[in-house]
């Protein structure tokens, strides 16, 4: 048994980085206001993290040996045996690569940062449900990172290996035939080149003063949070409504304004 290289750069690269982004949207969301700027740049962190997991599925497929999804292990019953090692003495090892229950986390993550793309974007276009939606699968993704944290220490005390060294170095110990022959450094470069050219493409749409992100290829504009504007219009189809269904009177329209007031002042 001797050090191996199991990760390449890219997957590396791309596990940082989503780690990076996600905590940052989702800290960003929470602690700023609705109303601020800051608010908006979760948005645009949350879109970078969608195009990372993008890549990593692609490299999911052209990758080296374990960054390969069919390296993955997804039969129920290989999870279930883990799982039941982990809680037992008899912990069985399980090679170097994803085992069972990091293959399904890792598949679980990125689809829960696909949706929180997708959400986001029905959000920013006005749609309420899409909001309760996206808030929710934002706790579960921050949930289920945190069991993967648990799982991570667990797996450092059980098996006495740092795997968060080896998720910065690449390497792990295993026999030498196990070992990935190169870190793939020539892709780690058009990885990170491709987030660069897709953040600056979102920052070429984005608007801080009125929070307008023009999303690049698709072409559609977004508002952000909550701006003066947006409240304004909901202000203005409410009233709408209202006269549309004969109902507007003028006790009414003081109550609206002292709502606008009300949002404001918070
Ligand atoms: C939002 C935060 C995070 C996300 C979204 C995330 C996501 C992932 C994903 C998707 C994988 C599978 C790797 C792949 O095939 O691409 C993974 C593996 C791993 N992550 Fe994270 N991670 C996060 C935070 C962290 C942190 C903070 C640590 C360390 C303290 C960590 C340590 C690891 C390790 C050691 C592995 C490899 C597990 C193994 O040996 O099978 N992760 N993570
Ligand atoms: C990793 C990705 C993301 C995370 C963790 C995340 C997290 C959150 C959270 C926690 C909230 C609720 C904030 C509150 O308490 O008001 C929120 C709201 C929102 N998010 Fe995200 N988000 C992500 C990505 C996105 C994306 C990509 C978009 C847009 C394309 C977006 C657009 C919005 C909008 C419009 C709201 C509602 C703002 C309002 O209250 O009117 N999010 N997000």
């Amino acid at each position: 048994m001797k050090k191996i290289l199991v990760w390449d750069l890219p997957v590396r690269l791309a596990h940082w980085l989503l780690a990076a982004l996600v905590f940052g949207a989702f800290a960003l969301a929470n602690l700023t206001s609705d109303e601020s700027v800051a608010f908006a740049w979760h948005a645009i962190a949350g879109l970078l993290a969608v195009f990372v997991v993008v890549l990593r599925l692609v490299w999911g497929l052209l990758g080296t040996r374990y960054a390969r999804f069919g390296d993955f292990s997804f039969r129920p019953a290989a999870l279930a045996r883990y799982l039941r090692g982990v809680f037992s003495h008899d912990a069985e090892g399980t090679g170097v690569g994803h085992n069972p229950a990091t293959s399904w986390f890792a598949i679980a993550l990125f689809a829960g940062i696909m949706g929180l793309g997708f959400t986001g974007f029905l959000t920013a276009r006005g749609s309420k449900s899409a909001k309760e939606i996206h808030e929710v699968l934002a706790w579960s993704v921050i949930g289920l990172v945190a069991v993967h944290l648990a799982g991570v220490v667990l797996h450092m005390v059980r098996r006495r290996e740092n795997v968060i060294t080896s998720m910065i170095t690449g390497l792990k110990t295993g026999p030498e035939v196990a070992g990935i022959p190169s870190s793939r450094i020539g892709s780690a470069g058009l990885l990170v080149a491709g987030v660069f050219a897709f953040g600056a493409l979102l920052l070429s749409g984005f608007d801080a003063g009125t929070r307008s992100l023009t999303l690049p290829f698709v072409g559609s504009t977004l508002t952000i949070g909550d701006t003066d504007e947006k409240v304004r219009s909901e202000r203005a189809v409410e009233t709408g409504q209202r006269h549309a269904d004969g109902r507007g009177d003028d006790s009414h329209e003081h109550k609206n304004e002292d709502n606008y007031k009300h949002r404001h002042k918070d």
